[in-house]
């Protein structure tokens, strides 16, 4: 405590400069960014930090990468199993069934601006479909497995449309005989993606379908735990994702490799980005993971493979070095984004299409933990620790210096 400056008491405020040093004092640092905390409880998927575990309702996410397809892992995640070769059916043609947008939507969507943030975009366009959804407000299970059906159906769509209109192109309508992953390929430039490609992309969206309490699932269910609409739990869990601290980092990873240009360039250009204060590595480093995150390793390895045959492999030899030097330098590890960028840019994908294919896939993630809320639901209402100043007159307009 700073004597002559006790915040809650009401002797006469000290000046500016001890009020900030109190106020710094009384920040309680262990809860800040509610590091650590146990905000709930769910079955979805458990995220061991210490060890560099993830598993969906108790299956590896190697396991499923190696096994399972995107609409498998879907179900798996808002039912809780892994399905039966019917519900498999089922929920495939659900998926494929829905990819069109209600055409009041598609109107709307084309109106947008052209050069406008992708993500932005995204937020907006999923928050217009819930006005175009009769059911939007129907919170019941079955009413939000079905619109976890679409969601999840419909956002590829826009997501290609939106890239497309900033190109000056038209929109590719949806086909509905082909997977998700490779739809999604198949509307980016009209060409049906060969099977390597649809499945590497497909193991993409199975890695980013969901991570415990993340930042954008904890928003989704902040927002759907107020008894809201799934359509505003999803545009919060999308408006949350696109920072750079979260799944925008893949797009900055991209233009990182890009600005370093050649192997060789790496040490200068990392070694001078930590020696500025406060700088970031995007693609390192997470809130939960003291050890390679699962996915990266996974990720890793299918850009050694792409980088390969695409006669690129200066992109390995870059982001080997920059994950030795952040090893050597700082002890911190790459995170999903870092091998992510290079996976997708060696599949064509555009660069800022990156962070829409997380919400792509990520929104099975969301909708999981929609329902599951609901399901026992309870208003999220954390507390805040005032450090402000108490007891404090109003002091009128013309007495204030
Ligand atoms: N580059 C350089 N240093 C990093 C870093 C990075 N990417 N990530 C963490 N650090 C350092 C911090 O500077 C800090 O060092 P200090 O204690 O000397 O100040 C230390 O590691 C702990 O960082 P902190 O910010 O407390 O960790 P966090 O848990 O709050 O941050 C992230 C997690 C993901 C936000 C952070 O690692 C980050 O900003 N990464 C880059 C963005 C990114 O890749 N995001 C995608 C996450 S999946």
């Amino acid at each position: 405590m700073v004597a002559g400056c006790d915040i809650n008491d009401s002797a006469p405020r000290a000046g500016p400069h001890c009020v900030k040093e109190e106020l710094e004092e009384k920040i309680v640092s262990s809860t800040v960014g509610l590091r650590g905390v146990v905000a709930g409880n769910s079955s979805i998927s458990k995220v061991e930090g210490e060890i560099g575990k993830l598993v969906y309702q108790g299956i590896t996410i190697e396991d499923l990468a190696e096994n399972a397809t995107f609409e498998e892992v879907c179900y798996l995640l808002w039912k809780g199993t892994l399905p039966t070769q019917s519900q498999l059916d089922e929920v495939t043609a659900g998926l494929a069934s829905k990819r069109d947008l209600p055409v009041g939507a598609q109107d709307i969507v084309k109106s947008f601006p052209r050069d406008g943030n992708s993500m932005a975009a995204l937020r907006t366009a999923v928050s217009v479909l819930g006005l175009f959804d009769p059911e939007a407000q129907d919170n019941s299970p079955e009413a939000n497995y079905r619109k976890s059906i679409r969601l999840t159906a419909r956002i590829p769509t826009i997501i290609t449309a939106i890239h497309r209109a900033s190109e000056g192109k038209p929109a590719i309508a949806p086909r509905d005989d082909l997977s998700l992953a490779g739809n999604f390929l198949y509307m980016l430039d009209g060409e049906e993606p060969g099977p390597a490609a649809e499945r590497i992309f497909d193991v993409a969206l199975t890695l980013h379908a969901d991570h415990g309490f993340n930042a954008s699932t904890f928003a989704a269910r902040v927002t759907i735990a107020t008894l809201s609409d799934i359509y505003g739990a999803v545009t919060s869990g999308i408006a949350t994702l696109s920072g750079p601290l979260h799944g925008g980092a893949n797009e900055r990873v991209s233009a990182m490799l890009d600005e370093i240009g050649e192997p060789d360039q790496v040490d200068d250009y990392i070694r001078g980005k930590l020696a500025e204060k406060g700088a970031r590595i995007m693609g390192f480093g997470h809130a939960v993971y003291k050890v390679l995150d699962p996915r990266a390793r996974i990720l890793r390895a299918l850009a050694e493979d792409l980088t390969k045959e695409a006669g690129a492999s200066k992109y390995m030899a870059m982001s080997t070095r920059i994950e030795q030097l952040m090893l050597d330098e700082k002890g911190i590890d790459c995170n999903v984004d870092f091998y992510s960028a290079t996976v997708y840019r060696m599949l064509g994908i555009p660069v800022d299409m990156f962070t829409p294919i997380f919400a792509a896939s990520r929104v099975a993630g969301w909708t999981a933990h929609v329902m599951e809320q609901l399901a026992d639901n309870r208003l999220i209402r954390p507390r805040a620790n005032y450090i402000g100043r108490m007891d404090v007159p109003y002091v009128p307009i013309e007495q204030r210096g």
